[in-house]
């Protein structure tokens, strides 16, 4: 959540800063800012909205500084205004400073502040920062040390990037339990976030340590522990993806994304599967571990796997609806029990772990602090861990040495769509790989599953040629105030899956039940204004779900289904069917929710929603 970009070098600050800020919009567009030093003075560039507001204003008023930061931000404390965006700076507007994360005694040190003079202009926790390192600055301590007295005093995680107009060679940038890279370039370097943000610059980086502060000038970087000892580390290269804004003819990067789910499970599967003969190749090849980039794969040995009494997963909206798939997938074919958590509901609970327990993070950023921290205790109480992300340069992967790539490329669109269904390849392949340790799954079952795995992307090329018929569906539906959404078994998370993307695209209330339970409550909110849709697919659970369905239409809800075409028992029950080709239930959820994805995508289309970035939400959750 929020983004920091730096700039520090012999150009003009202000392009290199908003191209940054382009990459991390994803990370919140409530407001954005910029502060430049430009002839001896701090010059702050603030605008509520959109990046684009901003960019108005600097194009208005052109800038010659070549050392900057700049933030995108996603609001905790105070409104996205003007005055709360960032950078903040002290009365006197000597120091700036751009944050992520959350200053948790802001109230007591703003009060102390106060108290001393501090005259502050915003309702952020933010500005605290400014003022301490200000004060600290004035009173004749060096700007290393001024930093480093000022973060000693907060509470929380957070990243800071903070300048000083009396420096104007640095950048003071500070990481604590958070994520903050720098960039090296040729006699320039660059502060994001999230290297992304530079990646067209320089592959050069440095990733700071929990707990560090980076001085960065023209003459190098320097790294110092919150205790002021320097330490040195080399740069890594990162060949990690670059971002590129490409929408390939879509008017929409999420209308893209839902198109791109058959070459991502494309190359997920190859990358782990390339020959349906051989093990799924999820252990892990220390020969690959380079250049301090974490690696993909598995380093538990046989007897830890075999060993394993339970697993545990953790994970956060549309990975923690991977993660209920991802139970029903390894006890099915490893038969260990699984439990799976939202992870901030891990966080102050006793979490019952240990040397026979493996946890297994799902994050399609690994940013995402909730996740990150559960995980973190995990494995400080003695599980294994194991972290399944679409970013091998994230926090996660620097976690856990056990770790699955999803191979999605950036995810632009803030609704999580083809990194879904990459988690989901991903829990097939893992559930296989325990199965395989274990000698849970008879090797002719085996093959079958992975034959059958390997023809879905061509059944997602069927499902995606229905899109027409989705389309018309979702306007003559657009109008409803609710939904609700139902499933058994394997398509009990698809419901609460396809609930949540309607209502992150479209803002219209949607539920998403396990059908076997409309009866027990949520059936008192239907009538003949309320579209119901069932994903039913010819199963195990086939009959009983129609049986609820049957419950919904006696109470005169409009009947839309996800099914198998050609159903003739569903076309007597359903006035509205999203087709399927013929799939076995046990990979249907890899077919199933891509017409529920297209359904919210163009109801939000139709109503004229914002779909690459709808309000109030950002695509890396970075505050827990
Ligand atoms: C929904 C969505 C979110 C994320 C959640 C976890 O479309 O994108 O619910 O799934 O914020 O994010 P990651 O996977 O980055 O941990």
């Amino acid at each position: 959540m929020c983004g920091i970009v730096g700039y520090l070098g012999s150009s003009q600050a202000v392009p290199y800063l908003v191209s940054e800020l382009k990459c991390l919009e994803y990370r919140g567009y409530d407001s954005a800012g910029v502060a430049v030093i430009e002839e001896g003075k701090l010059r702050i560039l603030k605008a509520a909205g959109k990046l684009s507001n901003l960019e108005s204003l600097l194009q208005s008023a052109p800038s010659g500084g070549t050392i900057g930061i700049g933030h995108t931000r996603w609001a905790t404390h105070g409104a996205p205004t003007d005055l709360n965006a960032h950078p903040h700076t002290d009365e006197d507007g000597i120091i700036a400073v751009v944050h992520n994360g959350i200053i948790e005694n802001y109230t007591d040190l703003k009060d102390e502040l106060i108290a001393a003079g501090c005259k502050f202009s915003s309702d952020t926790d933010t500005e605290v920062v400014a003022h301490l390192v200000a004060r600290n600055y004035k009173s004749g301590k060096s700007m290393l040390q001024s930093v480093i007295e000022a973060v000693r005093r907060l509470k929380g995680i957070y990243a800071l990037g903070i300048v000083n107009v009396k420096h104007p060679g640095e950048i003071y940038a500070v990481n604590h339990h958070y994520s903050l890279t720098v960039g090296i370039g040729d006699n320039e370097c660059f502060l994001a976030s999230d290297s992304l943000a530079y990646r067209q610059y320089t592959n050069q980086m440095i990733r700071l340590e929990q707990s560090e502060v980076a001085v960065m000038s023209t003459s190098g970087i320097k790294l110092f522990s919150f205790d002021g000892t320097e330490s040195v580390r080399t740069p890594i290269s990162s060949d990690t993806f670059q971002f590129v804004a490409d929408k390939a003819g879509f008017k929409h990067y999420l209308h893209k994304e839902i198109h791109e789910q058959p070459n991502v499970l494309r190359q997920t599967l190859s990358a782990y599967m390339s020959d349906v003969n051989l093990p799924v190749a999820l252990r892990k090849s220390e020969a690959v571990a380079k250049n301090g980039i974490p690696t993909a794969g598995i380093a538990l040995s046989n007897g830890q796997i075999k060993g394993l009494e339970r697993i545990q997963i953790l994970a956060c909206g549309t990975a923690y609806h991977a993660g209920l798939i991802g139970k029903y997938i390894i006890e099915e074919l490893a038969g260990i029990p699984v439990d799976v958590e939202i992870a901030s509901e891990c966080r102050g609970r006793k979490l019952l772990v240990n040397d026979r327990t493996l946890t297994i993070a799902v994050s399609q950023s690994g940013e995402t602090a909730d996740t990150l921290a559960a995980l973190k205790e995990a494995g400080e109480l003695g599980s294994f861990t194991l972290g399944i992300t679409n970013r091998a340069d994230s926090h996660l992967a620097h976690l856990t040495n056990n770790l699955i790539f999803t191979k999605c490329g950036i995810e632009v669109s803030v609704a999580a769509t083809k990194t879904y269904v990459a988690q989901l390849i991903s829990f097939y392949l893992l559930g296989i790989f325990l199965a395989e340790e274990r000698g849970s799954l008879p090797a002719k079952q085996a093959l079958e599953l992975k034959k059958s795995l390997m023809l879905i992307p061509t059944l997602q090329e069927q499902v995606l040629a229905t899109e027409d018929a989705v389309k018309d569906a979702a306007i003559h539906y657009k109008n409803a105030q609710d939904m609700v959404f139902v499933g058994r078994g394997f398509n009990y998370p698809t419901a609460l899956e396809g609930a949540l993307k309607l209502k992150e695209l479209s803002y219209i209330h949607a539920s998403g039940y396990a059908a076997g339970e409309l009866k027990h409550g949520p059936i008192a909110v239907l009538d003949e204004q309320v579209p119901v849709i069932t994903v039913v697919v010819p199963g195990i659970v086939y009959d009983k779900t129609l049986s609820n369905a049957q419950e919904a239409k006696a109470r005169n809800a409009q009947m839309i289904a996800v099914a198998v075409e050609g159903d003739k028992a569903v076309a007597r029950i359903f006035e509205t069917v999203l087709n399927i080709p013929p799939v076995q239930e046990f990979l249907s959820p890899l077919l199933t929710v891509i017409p529920l994805q297209l359904f919210s995508y163009f109801i939000a289309e139709a109503l004229g929603k914002d779909v690459d970035q709808p309000r109030n939400l950002a695509k890396s959750v970075t505050v827990e």
